[in-house]
Protein backbone atom coordinates (compact mmCIF):
# COMPACT_ATOMS: atom_id res chain seq x y z
CA UNK A 1 0.00 0.00 0.00
CA UNK A 2 1.78 3.12 -0.53
CA UNK A 3 0.27 6.49 0.58
CA UNK A 4 -2.69 7.72 2.32
CA UNK A 5 -6.52 9.38 0.88
CA UNK A 6 -8.94 11.35 2.42
CA UNK A 7 -11.92 9.60 3.25
CA UNK A 8 -14.14 9.61 0.61
CA UNK A 9 -16.59 7.77 -1.65
CA UNK A 10 -15.45 5.86 -4.72
CA UNK A 11 -15.69 7.86 -7.85
CA UNK A 12 -18.91 7.45 -9.80
CA UNK A 13 -17.57 9.20 -13.05
CA UNK A 14 -14.66 9.49 -15.23
CA UNK A 15 -13.01 11.49 -17.97
CA UNK A 16 -9.94 10.38 -19.50
CA UNK A 17 -7.25 12.83 -20.89
CA UNK A 18 -3.71 12.96 -21.46
CA UNK A 19 -2.99 15.76 -18.87
CA UNK A 20 -5.12 17.16 -15.85
CA UNK A 21 -4.04 20.47 -14.40
CA UNK A 22 -5.78 21.52 -11.34
CA UNK A 23 -5.96 25.12 -10.21
CA UNK A 24 -6.61 27.66 -12.61
CA UNK A 25 -4.31 30.59 -11.68
CA UNK A 26 -1.30 32.19 -14.03
CA UNK A 27 0.47 28.95 -13.48
CA UNK A 28 -2.07 26.71 -14.56
CA UNK A 29 -4.00 28.21 -17.68
CA UNK A 30 -0.12 29.13 -19.05
CA UNK A 31 0.51 24.91 -18.29
CA UNK A 32 -2.79 23.78 -19.61
CA UNK A 33 -2.76 26.35 -23.14
CA UNK A 34 0.82 25.04 -23.76
CA UNK A 35 -0.22 21.60 -23.68
CA UNK A 36 -3.07 21.84 -25.91
CA UNK A 37 -1.52 23.85 -28.47
CA UNK A 38 0.98 20.89 -28.48
CA UNK A 39 -2.03 18.28 -29.27
CA UNK A 40 -2.56 16.93 -25.54
CA UNK A 41 -6.01 16.11 -24.56
CA UNK A 42 -6.10 18.54 -21.57
CA UNK A 43 -8.31 19.06 -18.75
CA UNK A 44 -8.04 22.04 -16.18
CA UNK A 45 -10.07 21.41 -12.92
CA UNK A 46 -10.32 24.18 -10.52
CA UNK A 47 -11.96 25.00 -7.42
CA UNK A 48 -14.49 28.12 -8.22
CA UNK A 49 -14.51 29.62 -11.01
CA UNK A 50 -11.84 29.44 -13.74
CA UNK A 51 -10.89 33.30 -12.21
CA UNK A 52 -11.45 32.84 -8.64
CA UNK A 53 -7.93 31.92 -7.70
CA UNK A 54 -4.64 34.03 -6.02
CA UNK A 55 -4.02 35.36 -9.32
CA UNK A 56 -7.00 37.76 -9.92
CA UNK A 57 -5.69 39.25 -6.58
CA UNK A 58 -2.03 40.13 -7.35
CA UNK A 59 -2.23 44.24 -7.63
CA UNK A 60 1.90 45.09 -7.85
CA UNK A 61 2.45 43.00 -11.07
CA UNK A 62 5.16 40.82 -12.43
CA UNK A 63 8.73 41.74 -12.06
CA UNK A 64 10.89 41.07 -15.27
CA UNK A 65 14.31 43.18 -16.51
CA UNK A 66 12.50 44.91 -19.04
CA UNK A 67 13.48 48.25 -18.45
CA UNK A 68 16.52 50.25 -20.38
CA UNK A 69 20.21 49.33 -17.84
CA UNK A 70 18.36 46.08 -16.31
CA UNK A 71 19.53 43.19 -16.87
CA UNK A 72 18.52 39.58 -15.66
CA UNK A 73 21.99 39.66 -13.71
CA UNK A 74 20.91 42.50 -11.22
CA UNK A 75 16.81 40.64 -11.21
CA UNK A 76 18.88 37.83 -9.94
CA UNK A 77 21.31 40.19 -7.47
CA UNK A 78 18.06 40.71 -5.66
CA UNK A 79 15.95 37.91 -5.64
CA UNK A 80 19.14 36.19 -3.68
CA UNK A 81 19.79 39.07 -1.59
CA UNK A 82 15.70 38.47 -0.69
CA UNK A 83 15.65 34.54 -0.85
CA UNK A 84 18.25 35.11 2.33
CA UNK A 85 20.97 32.36 1.44
CA UNK A 86 18.66 29.56 0.24
CA UNK A 87 17.54 30.18 -3.39
CA UNK A 88 18.57 28.14 -5.79
CA UNK A 89 20.91 29.96 -7.86
CA UNK A 90 20.43 27.92 -10.92
CA UNK A 91 16.65 27.91 -10.64
CA UNK A 92 16.85 31.97 -9.93
CA UNK A 93 18.44 32.29 -13.31
CA UNK A 94 16.67 30.67 -15.35
CA UNK A 95 13.69 32.76 -14.19
CA UNK A 96 15.21 35.98 -14.58
CA UNK A 97 16.63 34.93 -17.93
CA UNK A 98 13.49 33.20 -19.33
CA UNK A 99 11.33 35.59 -17.22
CA UNK A 100 11.18 38.71 -20.11
CA UNK A 101 10.59 36.70 -22.94
CA UNK A 102 7.51 34.95 -20.97
CA UNK A 103 6.17 38.31 -20.38
CA UNK A 104 6.07 38.87 -23.71
CA UNK A 105 4.48 35.54 -24.62
CA UNK A 106 1.96 36.55 -22.06
CA UNK A 107 1.03 39.79 -23.78
CA UNK A 108 1.04 37.92 -26.97
CA UNK A 109 -1.64 35.35 -25.80
CA UNK A 110 -3.71 39.00 -25.29
CA UNK A 111 -2.72 40.59 -21.48
CA UNK A 112 -2.68 44.06 -21.70
CA UNK A 113 -0.20 46.00 -19.36
CA UNK A 114 0.38 49.71 -18.52
CA UNK A 115 2.45 51.79 -21.04
CA UNK A 116 4.19 54.97 -20.84
CA UNK A 117 3.61 57.51 -23.46
CA UNK A 118 6.63 56.51 -25.39
CA UNK A 119 4.74 53.11 -25.70
CA UNK A 120 6.75 51.07 -23.59
CA UNK A 121 6.06 48.93 -20.94
CA UNK A 122 5.08 51.25 -17.81
CA UNK A 123 7.34 50.20 -14.95
CA UNK A 124 6.92 50.41 -11.02
CA UNK A 125 9.25 49.21 -7.97
CA UNK A 126 8.51 47.23 -4.97
CA UNK A 127 10.45 46.39 -1.90
CA UNK A 128 13.82 44.51 -2.58
CA UNK A 129 13.75 45.79 -6.08
CA UNK A 130 17.13 47.96 -6.90
CA UNK A 131 15.77 49.02 -9.99
CA UNK A 132 12.13 50.05 -11.72
CA UNK A 133 11.34 46.44 -12.93
CA UNK A 134 7.47 45.55 -12.08
CA UNK A 135 4.94 45.85 -14.68
CA UNK A 136 1.30 46.24 -14.13
CA UNK A 137 -1.98 46.33 -15.98
CA UNK A 138 -4.97 48.62 -15.08
CA UNK A 139 -3.09 50.44 -12.40
CA UNK A 140 -3.05 48.14 -9.46
CA UNK A 141 -5.16 45.20 -11.23
CA UNK A 142 -2.41 43.61 -12.88
CA UNK A 143 -3.48 39.98 -11.34
CA UNK A 144 -7.47 40.28 -12.86
CA UNK A 145 -5.94 41.59 -16.26
CA UNK A 146 -3.48 38.22 -16.67
CA UNK A 147 -6.38 36.19 -15.55
CA UNK A 148 -9.32 37.75 -18.11
CA UNK A 149 -6.28 37.20 -20.85
CA UNK A 150 -5.95 33.71 -19.95
CA UNK A 151 -9.35 32.72 -19.71
CA UNK A 152 -10.47 34.47 -22.61
CA UNK A 153 -7.78 32.39 -24.78
CA UNK A 154 -8.90 29.33 -22.54
CA UNK A 155 -12.68 29.30 -23.56
CA UNK A 156 -11.18 30.54 -27.31
CA UNK A 157 -9.14 27.14 -27.21
CA UNK A 158 -12.28 25.68 -26.04
CA UNK A 159 -10.69 23.26 -23.18
CA UNK A 160 -12.46 21.21 -21.16
CA UNK A 161 -12.54 22.97 -17.92
CA UNK A 162 -14.21 21.42 -15.01
CA UNK A 163 -15.74 24.13 -12.39
CA UNK A 164 -16.70 24.14 -8.81
CA UNK A 165 -14.28 21.02 -8.59
CA UNK A 166 -12.06 20.20 -5.35
CA UNK A 167 -9.08 18.00 -6.08
CA UNK A 168 -9.06 14.79 -3.34
CA UNK A 169 -6.22 12.61 -3.98
CA UNK A 170 -3.74 11.26 -6.56
CA UNK A 171 -4.29 8.22 -8.33
CA UNK A 172 -1.71 5.77 -9.27
CA UNK A 173 -1.20 3.32 -11.36
CA UNK A 174 0.28 -0.57 -9.93
CA UNK A 175 4.25 0.97 -10.45
CA UNK A 176 3.10 4.20 -8.11
CA UNK A 177 3.33 6.17 -11.62
CA UNK A 178 0.97 9.25 -11.68
CA UNK A 179 -2.70 7.89 -13.16
CA UNK A 180 -5.28 10.91 -12.69
CA UNK A 181 -6.70 12.50 -9.62
CA UNK A 182 -9.77 12.06 -7.81
CA UNK A 183 -12.11 15.12 -6.83
CA UNK A 184 -15.52 16.58 -5.50
CA UNK A 185 -17.80 18.60 -8.07
CA UNK A 186 -20.57 20.06 -7.06
CA UNK A 187 -22.38 20.33 -10.38
CA UNK A 188 -25.28 19.25 -11.67
CA UNK A 189 -25.58 16.56 -14.45
CA UNK A 190 -22.81 15.21 -16.25
CA UNK A 191 -19.89 15.64 -13.37
CA UNK A 192 -21.61 15.82 -9.94
CA UNK A 193 -20.16 14.21 -7.00
CA UNK A 194 -17.23 12.50 -6.46
CA UNK A 195 -15.50 11.43 -9.58
CA UNK A 196 -11.87 10.68 -11.38
CA UNK A 197 -9.70 12.45 -14.18
CA UNK A 198 -7.34 9.52 -15.45
CA UNK A 199 -4.47 11.19 -17.46
CA UNK A 200 -0.74 9.60 -16.56
CA UNK A 201 0.22 13.42 -15.93
CA UNK A 202 -1.24 15.75 -13.12
CA UNK A 203 -0.42 19.48 -13.18
CA UNK A 204 -1.17 20.85 -9.40
CA UNK A 205 -1.18 24.28 -9.72
CA UNK A 206 -3.78 24.84 -6.37
CA UNK A 207 -1.55 27.95 -5.56
CA UNK A 208 -1.36 28.85 -1.55
CA UNK A 209 -2.59 27.76 1.82
CA UNK A 210 -3.06 31.16 3.43
CA UNK A 211 -6.18 30.27 4.95
CA UNK A 212 -4.08 28.58 7.48
CA UNK A 213 -4.10 31.90 8.80
CA UNK A 214 -6.87 33.92 10.69
CA UNK A 215 -6.01 36.71 8.48
CA UNK A 216 -4.17 36.19 5.07
CA UNK A 217 -4.27 38.03 1.92
CA UNK A 218 -5.61 34.95 0.12
CA UNK A 219 -9.22 33.74 -0.80
CA UNK A 220 -10.68 31.34 0.56
CA UNK A 221 -9.61 28.78 -2.06
CA UNK A 222 -6.06 28.65 -0.32
CA UNK A 223 -6.80 25.97 2.06
CA UNK A 224 -2.93 24.26 0.93
CA UNK A 225 -5.39 21.26 -0.97
CA UNK A 226 -1.73 20.90 -3.20
CA UNK A 227 0.51 20.27 -1.04
CA UNK A 228 -1.64 17.94 1.37
CA UNK A 229 -2.40 16.12 -1.75
CA UNK A 230 1.11 15.86 -2.48
CA UNK A 231 1.83 14.72 0.82
CA UNK A 232 -0.48 11.89 1.04
CA UNK A 233 0.64 10.63 -2.08
CA UNK A 234 4.66 10.28 -0.67
CA UNK A 235 5.90 13.21 -2.83
CA UNK A 236 8.37 15.87 -0.61
CA UNK A 237 7.86 19.10 0.34
CA UNK A 238 9.97 21.93 1.27
CA UNK A 239 10.73 25.07 2.99
CA UNK A 240 7.38 25.16 4.30
CA UNK A 241 8.09 27.22 7.52
CA UNK A 242 8.81 30.22 5.19
CA UNK A 243 5.50 31.82 4.84
CA UNK A 244 5.74 35.39 3.88
CA UNK A 245 3.70 37.82 5.71
CA UNK A 246 2.57 41.33 3.63
CA UNK A 247 3.76 44.34 5.78
CA UNK A 248 0.73 46.44 4.84
CA UNK A 249 -2.76 45.03 4.55
CA UNK A 250 -5.79 47.27 5.41
CA UNK A 251 -6.75 46.96 9.20
CA UNK A 252 -9.98 45.76 9.31
CA UNK A 253 -9.65 45.68 13.41
CA UNK A 254 -8.61 43.59 15.97
CA UNK A 255 -9.81 39.91 15.68
CA UNK A 256 -10.53 40.39 11.62
CA UNK A 257 -10.29 36.92 10.01
CA UNK A 258 -10.16 35.48 6.33
CA UNK A 259 -9.29 37.40 3.14
CA UNK A 260 -8.34 41.22 4.03
CA UNK A 261 -7.52 43.80 0.80
CA UNK A 262 -3.91 44.00 -0.05
CA UNK A 263 -2.07 47.65 -0.37
CA UNK A 264 -0.17 46.65 -2.90
CA UNK A 265 3.73 47.13 -2.09
CA UNK A 266 3.30 49.59 -5.21
CA UNK A 267 2.11 51.93 -2.95
CA UNK A 268 5.21 52.23 -0.99
CA UNK A 269 6.99 52.01 -4.89
CA UNK A 270 5.32 54.99 -5.75
CA UNK A 271 6.65 56.92 -2.87
CA UNK A 272 4.19 56.25 0.23
CA UNK A 273 5.43 56.26 3.75
CA UNK A 274 5.42 54.10 6.89
CA UNK A 275 4.55 56.42 9.98
CA UNK A 276 3.43 55.56 13.42
CA UNK A 277 0.37 57.81 14.71
CA UNK A 278 2.42 60.89 14.91
CA UNK A 279 3.21 60.76 11.87
CA UNK A 280 7.46 59.58 12.10
CA UNK A 281 8.78 57.56 9.69
CA UNK A 282 10.13 54.81 10.58
CA UNK A 283 11.86 52.89 8.15
CA UNK A 284 14.28 55.28 7.85
CA UNK A 285 17.88 54.22 8.98
CA UNK A 286 16.62 50.56 9.19
CA UNK A 287 17.64 49.96 5.58
CA UNK A 288 19.07 51.46 3.19
CA UNK A 289 16.11 50.99 1.09
CA UNK A 290 14.21 52.36 3.69
CA UNK A 291 10.38 51.27 2.68
CA UNK A 292 11.11 49.44 0.28
CA UNK A 293 13.45 46.92 2.29
CA UNK A 294 12.65 43.38 1.70
CA UNK A 295 9.17 42.35 2.84
CA UNK A 296 10.25 40.13 6.28
CA UNK A 297 12.10 43.30 7.50
CA UNK A 298 9.54 45.98 6.95
CA UNK A 299 6.73 42.91 8.41
CA UNK A 300 9.10 42.57 11.22
CA UNK A 301 10.06 46.72 11.59
CA UNK A 302 5.81 47.10 11.24
CA UNK A 303 5.37 44.26 14.07
CA UNK A 304 7.62 45.98 16.52
CA UNK A 305 6.40 49.71 16.10
CA UNK A 306 2.83 47.80 16.81
CA UNK A 307 4.37 46.33 20.19
CA UNK A 308 6.34 49.53 21.02
CA UNK A 309 3.19 51.32 20.74
CA UNK A 310 0.46 48.57 22.08
CA UNK A 311 -1.65 49.01 18.73
CA UNK A 312 -3.08 46.40 16.28
CA UNK A 313 -1.57 48.52 12.87
CA UNK A 314 1.28 51.18 11.99
CA UNK A 315 -0.20 53.81 9.05
CA UNK A 316 0.88 53.92 5.43
CA UNK A 317 1.05 58.27 4.41
CA UNK A 318 0.55 58.51 0.73
CA UNK A 319 -1.79 61.26 0.84
CA UNK A 320 0.64 63.26 -1.25
CA UNK A 321 -0.12 61.37 -4.27
CA UNK A 322 -2.90 63.42 -4.57
CA UNK A 323 -6.77 62.41 -6.16
CA UNK A 324 -5.70 61.89 -9.72
CA UNK A 325 -2.70 59.67 -9.20
CA UNK A 326 -4.50 57.86 -6.41
CA UNK A 327 -7.75 57.36 -9.17
CA UNK A 328 -5.15 56.73 -12.27
CA UNK A 329 -2.59 54.17 -10.56
CA UNK A 330 -4.48 52.79 -7.82
CA UNK A 331 -7.97 52.39 -8.18
CA UNK A 332 -8.94 48.90 -7.05
CA UNK A 333 -6.85 49.87 -3.25
CA UNK A 334 -8.88 53.25 -3.26
CA UNK A 335 -11.97 51.38 -3.60
CA UNK A 336 -11.23 49.10 -1.39
CA UNK A 337 -10.23 51.63 1.37
CA UNK A 338 -13.19 53.86 0.77
CA UNK A 339 -15.39 50.44 0.87
CA UNK A 340 -13.97 50.38 4.55
CA UNK A 341 -14.31 54.25 5.15
CA UNK A 342 -11.03 55.31 4.99
CA UNK A 343 -9.91 57.74 2.11
CA UNK A 344 -6.18 57.51 1.21
CA UNK A 345 -6.38 60.82 -0.27
CA UNK A 346 -6.98 62.46 2.89
CA UNK A 347 -5.61 59.76 5.59
CA UNK A 348 -3.47 57.77 6.32
CA UNK A 349 -4.67 54.18 5.73
CA UNK A 350 -3.86 51.66 8.79
CA UNK A 351 -2.14 48.60 7.68
CA UNK A 352 -0.77 45.39 9.51
CA UNK A 353 1.08 42.25 8.42
CA UNK A 354 -0.85 39.35 7.08
CA UNK A 355 -0.31 35.80 6.01
CA UNK A 356 0.59 36.41 2.30
CA UNK A 357 2.42 33.65 0.35
CA UNK A 358 4.12 30.33 0.75
CA UNK A 359 7.55 30.57 -0.23
CA UNK A 360 7.76 26.44 0.31
CA UNK A 361 5.59 24.14 -0.82
CA UNK A 362 5.68 20.96 -3.09
CA UNK A 363 9.64 20.48 -4.39
CA UNK A 364 10.14 20.23 -7.83
CA UNK A 365 13.13 20.16 -10.25
CA UNK A 366 13.91 22.76 -13.12
CA UNK A 367 10.85 21.40 -15.32
CA UNK A 368 8.57 21.44 -12.16
CA UNK A 369 8.45 17.26 -11.74
CA UNK A 370 8.11 16.07 -8.04
CA UNK A 371 9.38 13.25 -6.17
CA UNK A 372 6.45 11.21 -7.92
CA UNK A 373 6.62 10.22 -11.61
CA UNK A 374 3.95 12.03 -13.70
CA UNK A 375 3.15 14.18 -10.86
CA UNK A 376 4.34 18.03 -11.53
CA UNK A 377 3.86 21.15 -9.26
CA UNK A 378 3.53 25.16 -10.21
CA UNK A 379 3.55 28.21 -9.34
CA UNK A 380 2.48 28.82 -5.32
CA UNK A 381 2.08 25.18 -4.91
CA UNK A 382 5.81 24.63 -5.88
CA UNK A 383 8.83 24.87 -4.18
CA UNK A 384 11.09 25.45 -7.29
CA UNK A 385 14.19 26.81 -5.83
CA UNK A 386 13.68 30.41 -6.58
CA UNK A 387 12.57 32.02 -3.22
CA UNK A 388 14.20 30.84 -0.86
CA UNK A 389 13.15 32.13 2.78
CA UNK A 390 11.67 34.69 1.27
CA UNK A 391 10.17 35.60 -2.06
CA UNK A 392 10.94 38.74 -4.15
CA UNK A 393 8.03 40.94 -4.47
CA UNK A 394 6.24 40.15 -7.73
CA UNK A 395 8.66 37.37 -8.99
CA UNK A 396 5.44 34.72 -8.07
CA UNK A 397 3.61 35.77 -11.42
CA UNK A 398 6.77 35.33 -13.24
CA UNK A 399 7.73 31.90 -11.73
CA UNK A 400 3.90 30.44 -12.61
CA UNK A 401 4.74 31.65 -15.92
CA UNK A 402 8.32 30.95 -16.84
CA UNK A 403 7.69 27.25 -14.87
CA UNK A 404 4.37 26.50 -16.64
CA UNK A 405 5.95 26.73 -19.75
CA UNK A 406 8.73 24.11 -18.77
CA UNK A 407 6.76 21.84 -17.64
CA UNK A 408 4.49 21.89 -20.50
CA UNK A 409 7.90 21.62 -22.63
CA UNK A 410 8.50 18.41 -20.28
CA UNK A 411 5.15 16.60 -20.85
CA UNK A 412 4.93 17.55 -24.36
CA UNK A 413 8.33 15.74 -24.87
CA UNK A 414 7.20 12.93 -22.78
CA UNK A 415 4.24 12.87 -24.02
CA UNK A 416 2.53 9.64 -23.15
CA UNK A 417 1.28 7.46 -26.26
CA UNK A 418 -0.62 5.06 -24.58
CA UNK A 419 -3.55 7.12 -23.33
CA UNK A 420 -4.45 7.12 -19.17
CA UNK A 421 -2.45 4.74 -17.09
CA UNK A 422 -5.01 1.96 -15.42
CA UNK A 423 -5.86 4.04 -12.08
CA UNK A 424 -5.79 1.99 -9.30
CA UNK A 425 -6.84 3.35 -5.27
CA UNK A 426 -3.74 1.52 -3.13
CA UNK A 427 -4.02 3.88 -0.07
CA UNK A 428 -5.69 3.64 2.95
CA UNK A 429 -8.13 6.24 4.12
CA UNK A 430 -7.38 9.19 6.64
CA UNK A 431 -9.73 10.44 9.22
CA UNK A 432 -11.47 13.63 8.23
CA UNK A 433 -11.43 16.18 10.76
CA UNK A 434 -15.19 18.52 12.05
CA UNK A 435 -15.20 21.75 9.49
CA UNK A 436 -15.63 23.20 13.20
CA UNK A 437 -12.02 22.82 13.27
CA UNK A 438 -11.13 25.19 11.03
CA UNK A 439 -11.21 28.54 12.88
CA UNK A 440 -9.44 27.33 15.91
CA UNK A 441 -6.83 25.44 13.94
CA UNK A 442 -6.35 29.35 11.93
CA UNK A 443 -6.29 30.93 16.18
CA UNK A 444 -3.43 28.49 16.79
CA UNK A 445 -1.62 29.10 14.02
CA UNK A 446 -1.78 32.87 14.11
CA UNK A 447 -0.87 32.91 17.80
CA UNK A 448 1.99 30.07 17.29
CA UNK A 449 3.14 30.51 14.00
CA UNK A 450 2.43 33.99 12.50
CA UNK A 451 5.13 36.34 12.26
CA UNK A 452 6.75 36.16 15.29
CA UNK A 453 7.53 32.82 16.39
CA UNK A 454 9.46 31.00 19.21
CA UNK A 455 10.23 27.48 20.78
CA UNK A 456 7.51 28.27 23.47
CA UNK A 457 4.98 29.38 20.76
CA UNK A 458 5.81 26.66 18.00
CA UNK A 459 5.41 23.97 20.76
CA UNK A 460 2.07 24.90 22.26
CA UNK A 461 0.89 25.12 18.33
CA UNK A 462 2.11 21.65 17.57
CA UNK A 463 0.60 19.88 20.67
CA UNK A 464 -3.00 21.54 19.86
CA UNK A 465 -2.56 20.64 16.76
CA UNK A 466 -1.75 17.41 17.36
CA UNK A 467 -4.70 17.41 19.80
CA UNK A 468 -7.30 17.91 17.12
CA UNK A 469 -5.19 15.26 15.13
CA UNK A 470 -5.52 12.19 17.58
CA UNK A 471 -8.81 13.24 18.18
CA UNK A 472 -10.21 12.65 14.91
CA UNK A 473 -8.39 9.09 14.48
CA UNK A 474 -9.51 8.35 17.88
CA UNK A 475 -13.12 8.98 16.77
CA UNK A 476 -12.56 7.10 14.01
CA UNK A 477 -11.37 3.97 16.10
CA UNK A 478 -14.08 4.70 18.62
CA UNK A 479 -16.74 4.70 15.73
CA UNK A 480 -18.69 7.59 17.10
CA UNK A 481 -21.47 9.49 15.26
CA UNK A 482 -19.74 12.67 15.22
CA UNK A 483 -17.09 11.69 13.20
CA UNK A 484 -16.98 13.96 9.73
CA UNK A 485 -18.79 13.01 6.77
CA UNK A 486 -16.63 13.39 4.05
CA UNK A 487 -17.84 16.72 2.22
CA UNK A 488 -16.20 19.87 0.83
CA UNK A 489 -15.55 21.20 4.24
CA UNK A 490 -14.39 18.60 6.27
CA UNK A 491 -12.28 17.48 3.10
CA UNK A 492 -10.70 21.12 3.26
CA UNK A 493 -10.24 21.50 6.82
CA UNK A 494 -8.48 18.07 6.83
CA UNK A 495 -5.94 19.64 4.33
CA UNK A 496 -5.41 22.90 6.42
CA UNK A 497 -4.70 20.56 9.45
CA UNK A 498 -2.13 18.36 7.38
CA UNK A 499 -0.25 21.42 6.15
CA UNK A 500 -0.32 23.78 9.34
CA UNK A 501 1.55 20.32 11.40
CA UNK A 502 3.86 20.14 8.72
CA UNK A 503 4.71 23.53 8.77
CA UNK A 504 4.89 23.82 12.22
CA UNK A 505 7.17 20.80 12.71
CA UNK A 506 9.32 22.49 10.20
CA UNK A 507 8.95 25.91 12.13
CA UNK A 508 10.24 24.03 15.28
CA UNK A 509 12.98 22.39 13.87
CA UNK A 510 14.79 25.51 11.97
CA UNK A 511 16.28 27.10 15.42
CA UNK A 512 17.43 30.16 13.16
CA UNK A 513 16.23 33.24 12.10
CA UNK A 514 15.72 33.82 8.11
CA UNK A 515 14.04 35.10 5.75
CA UNK A 516 10.19 35.33 6.81
CA UNK A 517 10.70 32.72 9.49
CA UNK A 518 11.64 34.84 12.35
CA UNK A 519 12.29 33.04 15.57
CA UNK A 520 12.49 35.28 18.64
CA UNK A 521 14.32 32.85 20.84
CA UNK A 522 16.85 32.54 17.51
CA UNK A 523 17.16 35.85 16.42
CA UNK A 524 20.48 35.38 14.40
CA UNK A 525 20.90 34.00 10.88
CA UNK A 526 22.88 30.55 11.85
CA UNK A 527 24.49 29.70 8.20
CA UNK A 528 26.89 27.18 9.53
CA UNK A 529 23.84 24.81 10.36
CA UNK A 530 21.39 26.21 8.56
CA UNK A 531 21.42 27.46 5.12
CA UNK A 532 19.87 24.34 4.25
CA UNK A 533 16.27 23.21 3.51
CA UNK A 534 14.33 20.58 5.45
CA UNK A 535 12.33 18.58 3.05
CA UNK A 536 9.27 16.70 4.21
CA UNK A 537 7.54 13.71 3.47
CA UNK A 538 4.34 11.74 5.67
CA UNK A 539 4.73 8.37 6.61
CA UNK A 540 1.87 6.25 6.15
CA UNK A 541 0.87 6.82 9.93
CA UNK A 542 0.48 10.62 8.72
CA UNK A 543 3.65 11.49 10.83
CA UNK A 544 5.90 14.36 9.01
CA UNK A 545 9.52 12.81 8.57
CA UNK A 546 11.99 15.73 8.45
CA UNK A 547 15.53 15.97 6.29
CA UNK A 548 17.95 18.62 5.81
CA UNK A 549 19.26 19.14 2.74
CA UNK A 550 22.17 21.09 1.26
CA UNK A 551 21.04 24.26 -0.84
CA UNK A 552 22.86 22.90 -3.50
CA UNK A 553 21.24 19.63 -3.63
CA UNK A 554 17.92 21.50 -4.60
CA UNK A 555 18.98 19.76 -8.82
CA UNK A 556 16.80 17.48 -10.33
CA UNK A 557 15.25 15.09 -8.27
CA UNK A 558 14.11 11.47 -8.02
CA UNK A 559 11.66 9.36 -6.55
CA UNK A 560 11.14 9.62 -3.37
CA UNK A 561 13.36 7.75 -0.71
CA UNK A 562 12.10 5.50 2.01
CA UNK A 563 11.72 7.28 5.22
CA UNK A 564 14.71 7.62 7.03
CA UNK A 565 14.26 9.52 10.35
CA UNK A 566 11.92 9.39 13.17
CA UNK A 567 8.18 10.75 12.36
CA UNK A 568 7.47 12.94 15.74
CA UNK A 569 8.89 16.38 15.06
CA UNK A 570 13.07 16.00 15.96
CA UNK A 571 13.88 18.63 19.31
CA UNK A 572 17.09 19.13 17.40
CA UNK A 573 18.98 19.74 14.71
CA UNK A 574 21.17 16.98 14.31
CA UNK A 575 18.16 14.53 15.11
CA UNK A 576 17.13 15.47 11.41
CA UNK A 577 18.63 13.56 8.66
CA UNK A 578 21.14 14.86 6.67
CA UNK A 579 20.95 14.41 2.53
CA UNK A 580 24.69 14.40 1.32
C1 LIG B 1 1.90 43.59 -3.83
O1 LIG B 1 1.34 44.14 -4.77
O2 LIG B 1 2.37 44.19 -2.87
C2 LIG B 1 1.99 42.11 -3.86
C3 LIG B 1 2.93 41.70 -4.87
C4 LIG B 1 3.48 40.36 -4.55
O3 LIG B 1 3.10 39.75 -3.56
O4 LIG B 1 4.35 39.91 -5.28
Amino acid sequence: MTGIRLTAPAPGWSIDADVVVVGSGVAGLTTALRCAAAGLATVVVTKARLDDGSTRWAQGGIAAALGEGDTPEQHLDDTLVAGAGLCDEAAVRMLVTEGPGAVRRLIGTGAHFDTTDSGDIALTREGGHHRRRIAHAGGDATGAEISRALVEAVREAALHTVENALVLDLLTDAEGRTAGVTLHVMGEGQHDGVGAVRAPAVVLATGGMGQVFSATTNPAVSTGDGVALALRAGAEVSDLEFVQFHPTVLFLGAGSEGQQPLVSEAVRGEGAHLVDASGTRFMLGQHELAELAPRDIVAKAITRQMELHGTGHMYLDARHFGAEMWEQRFPTILAACRAHGIDPITEPIPVAPAAHYASGGIRTDLRGRTTVPGLYACGEVACTGVHGANRLASNSLLEGLVFAERIAADIVEERPGAGPAEAGDHRAPSPLIAPEARSTIQRIMTRGAGVLRSAESLATAADELEALHNSAALAVEADEPKVAVPGVEAWEVTNLLLVSRVLVAAARQREETRGCHWREDRPERDDENWRRHLVVRLTPERRPVLRRTETEAFGPVGPAQAPDCAAAPPTHPADVTEEP
